[in-house]
């Protein structure tokens, strides 16, 4: 059965860094607050377009480490009504970022929702390989920390998108636990290939793709999107 459109309104006070310093990030509220970065374009240089890379990654072939996450942050599988969440943790952590500049929905919460709920409503989400990280506080609290989704295809080949570490936890193998297990969440859902898009500048993507064995399929130049 189809479910229904989901709505994407973010009430008139929360902003994804109150959502993600909620102990419990909420639901969407009723009334509409598009949340708007400062665009640093302006200030800063451009290319005109950006020059994106596919990678893929043959699951049969590849040994994958284990997925372990650092000490005090735990796993959180796919919930509907936690979709509000994954949305905060891409919009924080693609803010002020190249792909945001280029890319319309990733430039605001709502647009940021808007991509999180619309993969989980794609007739093949596969919601047992998409995760969040959670970062548990001393006093109790669990903060999100990370997310990413997963869409299959009849073609055995699986999707990986929308892929981010909030910048106060990089560097710590968050991002490659996550990855791992989404690719190991995959795999034993019978996907023989992974793969996935990342714009060409961005370093620590790529190192991290290309060091689980990603290699590149193709290249592609995504053109600004008009404001
Ligand atoms: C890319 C991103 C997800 C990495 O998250 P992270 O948790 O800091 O990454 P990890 O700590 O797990 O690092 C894993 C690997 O990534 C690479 N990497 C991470 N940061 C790097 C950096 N600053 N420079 C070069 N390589 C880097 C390294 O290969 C690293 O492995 P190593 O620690 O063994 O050297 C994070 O920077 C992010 O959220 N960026 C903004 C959103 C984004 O670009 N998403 C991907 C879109 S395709």
């Amino acid at each position: 059965m189809q479910r229904p459109t989901p709505k994407n309104n973010f009430g008139n006070g929360p902003n994804a860094h109150n959502l993600l310093r909620a102990d419990r990030c909420p639901g969407p509220a009723s009334g509409t607050a598009v949340i708007s970065h400062p665009s640093a374009a302006a200030t800063r240089r451009e290319p005109p377009a950006l020059r994106r890379l596919v990678l893929h990654l043959d699951l049969r072939a590849v040994p994958l480490p284990a997925a372990t996450l650092p000490l005090n942050f735990s796993w959180e599988a796919w919930r509907d009504d936690r979709a509000l969440a994954h949305a905060a943790i891409l919009f924080e952590g693609f803010r002020n970022g190249t792909d945001a500049r280029f890319m319309r929905a990733l430039s605001t919460l709502e647009g940021c929702y808007d991509l999180i709920t619309a993969t989980s409503y794609h007739q093949y989400f596969v919601p047992e390989a998409t995760w969040m990280a959670v970062h548990l506080g001393s006093r109790g609290t669990s903060l999100p920390a990370a997310t990413i989704q997963v869409i299959g295809s009849l073609a055995r080949a699986a999707r990986i998108q929308n892929i981010a570490v909030l910048p106060e936890f990089r560097g710590r193998g968050i991002a490659r636990a996550m990855l791992v297990r989404c690719l190991r969440s995959c795999r034993a859902l019978g996907y023989e290939l992974a793969e996935l898009e990342v714009t060409a500048t961005n370093t620590p993507a790529v190192e991290l793709y290309r060091s689980l064995g990603f290699t590149l399929r193709r290249v592609y130049v995504h053109e600004a999107e008009a404001p």
